[in-house]
């Protein structure tokens, strides 16, 4: 039997959440967001929508809510385009997606493909995705957005293998965001990038905050050591976001998910004091990490 669309209706999220400002234009955004990959490149069970259209909800209901995608996704922005759309939720997101492919033109069909599949004439963030041609397509977000098209521009990557290019794009292109992989058992942003995108007012988007899900999977085969109720955590997805989000230098995380109750949980790890749950992360993890 098919799940009835208000199934999930129990869960919410009532903020407000802490924001941090888009050093470029003082935007303020909400500290955690949401991921596309996997979870939202699904078919049309209208089961598998409704729980992803309350994942959508409970993400803009942080006022602006941060949803990253990519042409890479499979059928993730169509998917994302048409739930924000059947549930008139547009204009409460911030949608974050990427260009990924080769030359120029390419680029361009393919973001305006993007457009269509999100349903909008107007994309918040375009970034390019793991620095693939990176400089043929800023040139053509540079005009687009000065005509209104997209709003930020930005680059991203997943692996530390990338960093001295990452690095490199920072400091020769005009970018708003950059968008990087960090956690707790990954944390080589740290050195160089974090302090880069500071330095030069660029804001940064944290994906893979859980590994892909095998930095929690590991983690979560042990109980949940006492101090993480200390610092407002009840999972161990909790501790890992809230390890990413104690870092000034982080503007926004958007862990990966299709599930409603994750999705609660996720931006629940946004309150609190940050900065001590972190500290006390740290030292937890010292010598098991
Ligand atoms: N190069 C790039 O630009 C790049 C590369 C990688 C990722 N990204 C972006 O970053 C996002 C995050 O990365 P990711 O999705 O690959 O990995 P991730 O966020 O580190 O982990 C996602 C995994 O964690 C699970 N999960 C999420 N919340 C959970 C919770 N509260 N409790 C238990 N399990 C939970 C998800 O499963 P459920 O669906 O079951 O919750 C999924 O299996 C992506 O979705 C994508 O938008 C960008």
């Amino acid at each position: 039997m098919r799940a009835p669309p208000d199934i999930f209706l129990g869960l919410s999220y009532d903020g407000p959440m802490q924001q941090r400002p888009i050093p470029s234009t003082g935007e303020m955004l909400p500290i955690v967001g949401v991921g596309t990959y996997r979870g939202f490149d699904v078919g049309g069970d209208a089961g598998t929508r409704a729980r992803l259209t309350e994942v959508l909800k409970l993400v803009v209901a942080t006022k602006g809510g941060v949803v990253d995608s990519s042409p890479m996704y499979g059928r993730a922005e169509d998917v994302s385009g048409a739930l924000l759309q059947e549930a008139n939720l547009r204009n409460r997101a911030f949608i974050a997606t990427k260009v990924w492919t080769s030359g120029q033109a390419r680029g361009i069909a393919q973001m305006e493909k993007s457009f269509k599949l999100f349903r909008t004439d107007r994309i918040d963030l375009m970034q390019v995705h793991n620095l693939l041609d990176t400089r043929a397509h800023l040139d053509t977000l540079a005009g687009w957005k000065k005509e209104g098209r997209v709003r930020y521009v930005g680059v991203t990557h997943y692996h530390s293998g990338a960093y001295n290019e990452l690095e490199a794009a920072l400091n020769n292109e005009k970018v708003d965001f950059v968008q990087l992989n960090y956690s707790l058992d990954d944390r080589m942003a740290e050195q160089r990038l974090l302090p880069l995108a500071e330095h030069k007012g660029i804001a940064v988007i944290v994906n893979l905050p859980f590994g892909g899900g095998s930095l929690l999977s590991e983690v979560s085969k042990q109980p949940l050591p006492p101090f993480a109720k200390e610092i407002g955590a009840s999972t161990w997805s909790q501790v890992l976001l809230k390890f990413v989000l104690g870092h000034p230098g982080v503007t926004v995380a958007i862990p990966g998910t299709g599930n409603p109750t994750h999705m609660a949980e996720n931006l629940a790890a946004a309150d609190g004091d940050l900065a001590r749950g972190r500290e006390a992360i740290l030292k937890w993890a010292k010598g098991r990490l």
